[in-house]
């Protein structure tokens, strides 16, 4: 089958070249969602006029996201001869000047440029297998994939027999990225055991945790590799269909998506006996409607048969061996899928080279909150917590401290600045109270309260829960009450203890993961952080100011310097004050909004924010 894909890939490979030798410059523009986001669109736009006006012939192409989403939109050009360089935070404007500047007068542009190199710009620190592709190729031209050596994977895989491409996914230790981290090729291993006339692979690209992007990332930016990887998946079960379950909030990633279907049906690696190999796979997409509960595997059969999104109740049969419309249905990841072309061709070895024995291979993660670069990441696993957030990340943002960093989304659990020379993996992050999840990092300074934080995650996973358990549907609700009444003041002894209490009762007793770590953000902050919750319940204090009820704005008379602009900006006029008069805040009005806070300039710094028990409180 290689020799079939050989004349496909030859092309491909002498179109590569031909652009990599071009004589002309090549202009690429990050254009996912994150750069769409940031002006990526009106960026082409400005440059294609640029060059028309300015009668250059150039070719401007779109790549996906390379993972830098804090310097979008990402320009890279590389003039005949010259390497490529990547330019950071371009707008419309700054384009045009670029373009002027650089092909026309030979200024390189320095002040805007972040990295000359021949590579795309990555740390040491990071390793590209997942993202491999995502920013270097246009994802909607197939031959670029083709001469990455994409599908050289499926080629291989079908030379070989079902069990022996089993054999390799379980030899390269390869687990699960959605959150699990289960043994994919047991996985597999299981759905080709079972008889059947008709098995299915789905690709589960739900993706509801809030703060995550990695999978919409890697659909958008190289959505071959998912489907080369959901091909061989079919090729080793013996399934002639696949289904891609995309939130239909991902639009890009789905028209890249079709896009690539159909080049690949064109190409004959997916369709009716794939290069003539005699196998047949189709693939479909399925539209979620973006229910966080719809990413779990029963949920998510359930809904592409057109049901109801809820979780099976137990016992319920593997979804391995009867899943959708009562078949054996292999289910995984996108970032899983994604790996697996790569291990069948560059071999387990390969694969086993990078990570760490338990866990081989990467970790993709969304890397967001307080850091000052915030987008994704490919790390080997097994990377150290420290190296992530100040290597890669550039530390906390605002130069602040950091004070703790959730993994996992809203199942998982934050961890303290003890933690940070932890090894990120499955195992350690699970047995230090968190989770790997499907690759959401959020980092927190010291101005985030760990209740309160406690508090967003929870009510997310109240508000995302089927309901058809009580544990996890009232059991959340009350701790949610419990929490809310601690973030105002009406904490009372023994909430800690009763928190704890009904956080492991609804563990044990849900029926699916959302409810089984629902209160792992609860558990692990008062695990960490036990302080702050009793400072809120006994000396009615937020250390970190941040709760609303907790905290009174007020002005220092002595540094206040009459200048009214917190007067002019506060929303709720509760700030009186004249001209070369002290101003002050009125306790009654002030609804804690904190813009005076921001207005008031640094050099007077005159605003307060106060507290905990003061002496006229009881
Ligand atoms: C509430 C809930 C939401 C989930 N959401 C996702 C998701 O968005 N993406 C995903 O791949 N797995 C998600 N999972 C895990 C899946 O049930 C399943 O284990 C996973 O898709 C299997 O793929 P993997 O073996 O490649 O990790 C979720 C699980 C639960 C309980
Ligand atoms: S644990 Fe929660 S989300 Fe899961 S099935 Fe039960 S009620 Fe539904
Ligand atoms: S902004 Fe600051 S200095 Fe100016 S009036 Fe308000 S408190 Fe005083």
């Amino acid at each position: 089958m290689r020799k079939t894909l050989e004349p496909l890939r030859q092309e491909a490979i002498s179109n590569w070249q031909k652009l990599q030798n071009f004589d002309k410059p090549i202009i690429m523009v990050g254009a996912a969602t994150c750069g769409r986001a940031s002006g990526a669109l009106d960026v082409m736009h400005a440059i294609g006029d640029k060059l028309k006006e300015l009668d250059i012939e150039a070719i401007v192409r779109q790549v996906g996201c390379v993972g830098m989403c804090h310097s979008e939109v990402l320009v890279d050009i590389i003039k005949p001869g010259r390497p490529r360089i990547t330019y950071a935070n371009i707008t419309p404007d700054l384009s045009k000047e670029l373009v002027e500047d650089y092909l026309v007068h030979e200024n390189a542009r320095e002040d805007l440029a972040i990295c000359v190199s021949d590579d795309t710009p990555e740390d040491d620190l990071q390793v590209r297998v997942v993202m491999r592709n995502c920013g270097h190729i246009d994802p909607n031209s197939i031959t670029d994939y083709l001469a990455q050596d994409g599908y050289m994977g499926l080629a291989k895989a079908l030379e070989m027999t079902p069990q022996e491409i089993i054999d390799e996914v379980k030899e390269s230790g390869l687990r699960g990225r959605g959150g699990g981290g289960f043994p994919a090729g047991r996985k597999w291993e299981s759905c080709l055991r079972v008889d059947a006339d008709q098995k299915y692979v789905i690709c589960n690209a739900d993706e509801g945790d809030p703060g995550a992007f990695m999978d919409r990332s890697v659909l958008e930016g190289d959505p071959h590799s998912v489907i080369e990887g959901m091909a061989i998946a079919g090729y080793a079960i013996g399934a002639t269909k696949g289904i891609l379950y995309v939130r239909a909030e991902y639009p890009l990633a789905i028209r890249q998506l079709k896009i690539a279907i159909e080049q690949a049906k064109e190409r004959n690696l997916l369709g009716k006996n794939i290069l003539g190999s005699g196998f047949d796979f189709e693939l479909d997409i399925f539209q979620g409607a973006g229910a966080f509960v719809c990413g779990e595997s029963t949920a998510l059969v359930l809904s592409i048969e057109g049901r109801r999104g809820m979780p099976k109740p137990l016992p319920r049969p593997r979804t391995s061996e009867e899943g959708l419309w009562g078949k054996p249905t292999l289910l995984n990841n996108v970032k899983t899928f994604a790996c697996v072309a790569q291990i069948i061709h560059r071999g387990t070895d390969w694969f086993k080279s990078i990570g760490t024995e338990n866990c081989p291979g990467t970790a993709v993660f969304a890397l967001t909150g307080k850091i000052n670069k915030s987008g994704l990441i490919e790390v080997p696993m097994g990377i150290q917590l420290e190296k992530i957030i100040n290597d890669i990340g550039g530390g906390v943002a605002g130069g602040r401290a950091f004070k703790a960093v959730q993994t996992g989304g809203p199942s998982g659990g934050c961890l303290p600045p003890e933690m940070l020379n932890l090894p990120v993996d499955f195992d350690s992050l699970t047995a230090a109270g968190s989770m790997m999840g499907s690759g959401g990092m959020v980092v927190m300074d010291d101005t985030t309260c760990m209740v309160d934080v406690a508090r967003y995650f929870l009510e997310f996973s109240l508000e995302e829960s089927c309901g058809q358990c009580t544990p996890c549907r009232a059991g959340t609700e009350q701790m949610l009450t419990i929490l809310n009444d601690i973030s105002q003041g009406k904490g009372r002894e023994g909430d800690i203890d009763l928190l704890v209490e009904m956080g492991e009762a609804i563990i044990d007793g849900s029926i699916c993961g959302l409810g089984q770590s629902a209160p792992n953000p609860v558990l692990s902050t008062i695990r960490y952080f036990r302080e702050e919750y009793e400072a809120h319940i006994r000396n009615k204090e937020c250390p970190a100011k941040a709760c609303k009820e907790l905290i009174t704005y007020t002005i220092d008379a002595e540094k206040c310097s009459a200048c009214g602009r917190c007067l002019k900006a506060c929303p709720s006029e509760a700030i009186t004050g004249a001209k070369k008069t002290p101003h002050a805040i009125d306790a009654e009005k002030c609804d804690k909004c904190g813009i005076c806070f921001t207005e008031c300039p640094d050099r007077f710094a005159a605003i307060q924010i106060t507290t905990g028990r003061t002496e006229n409180s009881n």
